[in-house]
Order: C-alpha cells, then sequence, then structure tokens
C-alpha cells in the first residue's frame, strides 16, 4: 500500500486503510433511456471508451492496495457498471437496493446474488432505496440522501437494519440526484460536499454538523468533483476538477485525477464505480 503520512501544507497526519471493494465492468455500457439529466440517449457513447476508464479505475484501486471483487455484469442492464447504487454494506451485513425506475430494478436480483453466494448476510431493501448512491458512512452515522431516488421512509429502514444513527438530507438539484453526486465522505467523519445541492434545512444541518467540511464549488461539482473515492489518504477525483486538488491538499489529502467522461454520460464518476464493501467489526 502506498503511504505518505505527512501530507501536503498541514501538519495532518493521513494514512491511507486498505479497503474493500464491489466493481462491475461496463461491458453493456450504453445511454439508450434518460433516468437523469446527465443522460443523453441521443448523444454517442463509447462502450470501449467506458471500458478504458473503468480499467484504469480498476487497476489504480488495485495498485493503491485495495481489495476489489468484481460482479458479472448482465445484458441489457447498461447502468449495472454503477455499483455503488447496488446496496448498501456495513458491518459485514448488506440492504440492496430497491431501485426507483424499471430500467434498473433487474440489478437487484444480480446483487442480491452475488452477496448470497459470497457468504454475506443480505436482503432487499423494503423502501426505495439506491444503496450507497444515496447512503454514505460518516464515522459512526449513516447520511442518508433523499429527494430523487432513495424515499425519506429508506431512511428508518436503514437505521433499523442497521442499528446506526442516520442523518436525512434532502436534495433539491436534479444534477446531484443520489447523494454521492452532492457529498464524498473523506475519512472519518470528515467530508466535502456541495452546498447548493442541498435543501435550507440540510444545508444548515451540514454546517452545524460538520463544521470543518471541504466546499466544493459548482464547476467542480458540476465535473462530478463529490463523486469521489478516498481512502483516508489518497483521494480518486475527476482530473478535470480545478479547486478541489488544491483543497485537498491542503488538508494533507493526496488527490489523484481520473478521466471518468465517458461514464459521466451515464451520470456516474469515480464513486458510481466503487462498492464498499465494510466487514464485520
Ligand atoms: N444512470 C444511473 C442512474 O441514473 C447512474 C447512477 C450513478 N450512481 C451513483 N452512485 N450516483 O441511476
Amino acid at each position: 500500500m502506498r503511504q505518505n503520512s505527512n501530507g501536503g501544507g498541514t501538519n495532518q497526519k493521513r494514512q491511507a486503510r486498505s479497503r474493500h471493494y464491489l466493481m462491475c465492468e461496463p461491458t453493456f455500457f450504453d445511454v439508450t433511456y434518460s433516468i437523469n439529466p446527465w443522460m443523453d440517449p441521443s448523444l454517442p457513447t463509447s462502450t470501449e471508451r467506458g471500458l478504458s476508464q473503468w480499467k484504469t479505475l480498476h487497476d489504480l484501486l488495485v495498485d493503491l492496495g485495495h481489495t476489489v471483487e468484481l460482479i458479472e455484469p448482465v445484458a441489457g442492464l447498461l447502468d449495472m457498471v454503477y455499483s455503488a447504487n447496488g446496496a448498501t454494506v456495513v458491518d459485514g451485513r448488506a440492504l440492496v437496493a430497491r431501485f426507483r425506475h424499471e430500467e434498473r430494478a433487474d440489478e437487484s436480483a444480480a446483487y442480491l446474488d452475488w452477496f448470497r453466494v459470497q457468504g454475506w448476510e443480505a436482503q432487499q431493501a423494503e423502501c426505495v432505496n439506491e444503496g450507497e448512491g444515496d447512503f454514505l458512512c460518516a464515522g459512526d452515522v449513516i447520511l442518508a440522501g433523499t429527494g430523487f431516488r432513495s424515499e425519506p421512509k429508506s431512511h428508518d429502514e436503514v437505521r433499523e437494519f442497521f442499528g446506526k444513527p442516520v442523518l436525512g438530507l434532502t436534495l433539491v438539484d436534479d444534477r446531484y440526484y443520489h447523494l454521492d453526486t452532492a457529498l464524498a465522505v473523506l475519512d472519518g467523519d470528515e467530508i466535502m460536499y456541495h452546498p447548493e445541492a442541498f435543501s435550507p434545512e440540510s444545508r444548515a444541518l451540514l454546517a452545524e454538523r460538520f463544521p470543518d467540511a471541504v466546499l466544493v464549488d459548482a464547476p467542480d461539482a458540476a465535473v462530478f468533483g463529490l463523486n469521489a473515492v478516498s481512502d483516508g489518504l489518497h483521494v480518486i477525483i475527476p482530473q478535470q476538477a480545478e479547486r478541489l486538488p488544491d483543497q485537498l491538499r491542503e488538508r494533507g489529502f493526496e488527490p489523484i485525477g481520473v478521466d471518468m467522461t465517458e461514464l459521466l454520460k451515464g451520470g456516474g464518476s469515480s464513486k458510481c464505480c466503487t462498492l464498499e464493501l465494510r466487514p464485520r467489526p
């Protein structure tokens, strides 16, 4: 594992912690329908380019010392590459997604099957719940998004299922339809987010609860700068982000830029393509 314990311009000591991720190769990637504002079926897409961008991300995670497992892509499920939506996995237990849109509904069975075959305790959510797209672990609390995809009562279901506190947040800008497009956990309970993506009440909650959060501006949010994967030291972000790399370096993180522009045509970037599998404590 690459390590750099003395990051950037602060005295903050950062340390990478090795993670366990689930990814799905975009063998069938395409944009033939639109369920978010990024998806425009009239624009050309390249499965080959999507595959090569995905592979770069995959190999980077492996090089950083993480364990990456793969789920077999299913023909016809174009969005399955965004594995973050497949489930929320905490303490060795998986709550598998129930998708809002018909186009993604069949992914649930594939994920449920994968978890069971691999020996994880897994069950499908009763409420509309789009997995780590809307549920992010920040230290001891689970941050939960709603507004576009996961329904408000899914937050109660998650609280009960994992027996952890859940902080509900409402998204108001349809470009940031999942929580993981507007907010990312950097380390423990350190987060970064784009304030304008949230309702006034949620912004107040975030400001109170996370006063030291990194605030990400509109241009960096618009290249999916918040759709980041952090291991506590390395933060994988889109290479198109402009201010964000310095903001992260100032906190002692090591930003790594990747090009995910092809997969952004489906409305996702690095985080959407990685589901973290958190083992039993
Ligand atoms: N096309 C997919 C959808 O709209 C993209 C999902 C992106 N995933 C994410 N974790 N934000 O559902």
